[in-house]
């Protein structure tokens, strides 16, 4: 089975109703983990790939709960609108078509990187930037920390290479699961450079940027960076990978 795009692919790669509690979630992993886990199966090539894709349907639907519900919370106790509206408000936004970019950063020396797609430029005079990034991803303090992020546009043959970014470095950050578990090297495996100021690109991406942060502007539940645009280059030619083709939904 292919790595799960949605939490319906998720869910039914577990086995579970897509709005199973968090506990049957967990309790099913743990039972497929247990079968399907690599050192269980050394003679078998796929089983890490199997291990991999059966982590991201676990993660796709324990922290799409947590965000969605945090979000509908707020939504509507600041909006004064019924659920009914924010939820056809949600679908509206769904429709606004977004690049898919692999934004990278450093922190002492040690790359990371995520998927992002609230990015876009907002001054040519000088070329700046703007990422929109939640207040406690490891990827927002490591530019907060050293100002530094690369920006990288990814293709639309990329969509198995971006969902190894979609989950977070602190495996703390995904409800069920603690600090205990180690910080995620994401880019185990993956083939990428780095940029002057340390931030990785990967090789696979179409186009990238070399940015320094500037401002920092708070706005509602993320952080809005500002970036001077210091370098960048194309890589190779090919269709973009965007909101249309993933079937992932960060908006609404
Ligand atoms: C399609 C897609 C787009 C995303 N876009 C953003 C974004 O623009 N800003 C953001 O903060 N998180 C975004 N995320 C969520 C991050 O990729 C996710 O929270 C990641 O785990 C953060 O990693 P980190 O904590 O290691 O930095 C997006 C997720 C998906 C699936």
């Amino acid at each position: 089975m292919p790595i799960p795009r949605d939490r319906s692919e998720a869910a039914a790669m577990l086995g579970v109703p897509p709005d199973a509690p968090d506990d049957q979630i967990t309790d099913r992993y743990r039972t497929l983990a247990h079968i399907f886990h690599p050192d269980r199966n050394p003679d078998a090539p796929d089983a890490g790939a199997r291990m991999q894709e059966l982590n991201i349907a676990r993660d796709l639907l324990l922290q799409h709960r947590a965000e969605s519900a945090v979000i509908t919370l707020d939504t509507e106790a600041t909006s004064g609108l019924s659920r009914t509206d924010n939820q056809r408000i949600a679908t509206v936004m769904h429709e606004m078509p977004y690049g898919v970019y692999f934004l990278g950063t450093q922190r002492q020396g040690d790359p990371s990187g995520m998927i992002a797609d609230w990015v876009l430029q907002v001054s040519f005079k000088p070329r700046l930037v703007l990422t929109a990034m939640e207040h406690d991803s490891y990827s927002l303090a490591s530019i907060q920390e050293n100002r530094a992020l690369s920006i990288a546009l990814l293709a639309e043959d990329c969509f198995e290479l971006a969902s190894r970014f979609l989950q977070p470095r602190d495996p703390a950050k995904i409800r069920g699961r603690s600090r205990a578990d180690q910080l995620r090297d994401k880019l185990a495996g993956a083939d990428y450079w780095t940029t002057e100021s340390g931030c990785p690109v990967l090789h696979e991406a179409l186009t990238w940027l070399s940015c320094q942060a500037e401002q920092f502007i708070p706005a509602g539940d993320h952080m809005l960076v500002v970036s001077r645009v210091l370098d960048g280059g194309h890589q190779r030619q090919g269709e973009p990978l965007t909101s249309r083709n993933t079937g992932w939904n960060y908006s609404g």
